[in-house]
């Protein structure tokens, strides 16, 4: 396979981007639905519901009827704060990559290119919320295409916007994690991060049991 290069995104990278970034953050419901399955309140749900329909009706039919209507109902569950997440990008950020990450110095946004196809991005932008002082840089939306998996582009995407982040003379890079994306915190275990602290973002997050992590970066020059 030819070696893949790393460079700012340009506008006819859009499409691409947009697909990446979409299927990598829905490609988490699944895992997130199981999750959710596992969890003591959804038993109660799953067994509590048909119980009191068989105590009422004495029909085993009618309470048997209604668990996939149950399992339909924890999936959409499941699905609205993925959803609600890449909506709420596409009104926001995504919506005007460059005037977003590209129109100032403290920002930017990288894909990885492989064969003449985006195959992978990241980007970065000064943290909102500081941290006791620190110029704090936050990274967001790092996807590889899934066919482009295991090659190290993360990696390298990861790497690059280290290296800005030095560059710029940020203190730190933070990040958010979902708790059970374990390739994604692998890479920034191996890069130096640490995990800071875990939290529900919001309550949508919350209601499915799905804490996030939050991960942090020195910045080497200002150990
Ligand atoms: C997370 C993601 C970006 C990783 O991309 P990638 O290009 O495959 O990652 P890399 O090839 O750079 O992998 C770097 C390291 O992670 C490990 N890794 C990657 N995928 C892994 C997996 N599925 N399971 C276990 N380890 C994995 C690799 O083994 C490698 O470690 P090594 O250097 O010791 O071999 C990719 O899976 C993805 O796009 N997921 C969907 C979007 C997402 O979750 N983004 C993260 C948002 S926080």
């Amino acid at each position: 396979m030819a070696p893949y290069s790393i460079r700012k995104y340009q506008d006819q990278d859009k499409e691409a981007v947009m697909d990446m970034f979409i299927k990598g953050t829905l490609s988490h419901i699944p895992s997130g639905f199981f999750r959710l399955l596992k969890q003591p309140r959804s038993f109660l749900l799953l067994l509590s519901v048909p119980g009191a329909l068989f105590l009422g009706s004495g029909s085993l039919f009618l309470s048997l009827l209604v668990l996939p209507g149950l399992l339909v109902f924890l999936w959409l569950l499941t699905r609205y704060p993925f959803n609600w997440y890449v909506d709420n990008a596409l009104r926001t950020d995504m919506k005007d990559i460059r005037k977003s990450y590209l129109s100032n110095r403290g920002s930017c946004f990288w894909v990885a290119e492989l064969e003449g196809h985006v195959v992978g991005m990241v980007c970065a932008c000064p943290a909102q919320q500081a941290s006791r002082g620190q110029k704090c840089l936050e990274m967001l939306h790092l996807s590889v295409r899934t066919e482009y998996r295991g090659l190290g582009i993360a990696k390298s995407l990861t790497q690059t916007l280290l290296q800005f982040a030095q560059d710029q003379g940020y203190d730190a890079v933070v990040l958010t994690t979902l708790c059970y994306n374990y390739p994604a915190q692998r890479i920034y275990e191996q890069l130096g991060f640490w995990k800071a602290r875990e939290a529900f973002d919001s309550l949508k997050w919350r209601v499915i049991g799905i804490p996030f992590f939050y991960y942090k970066y020195s910045v080497p020059s200002s150990l």
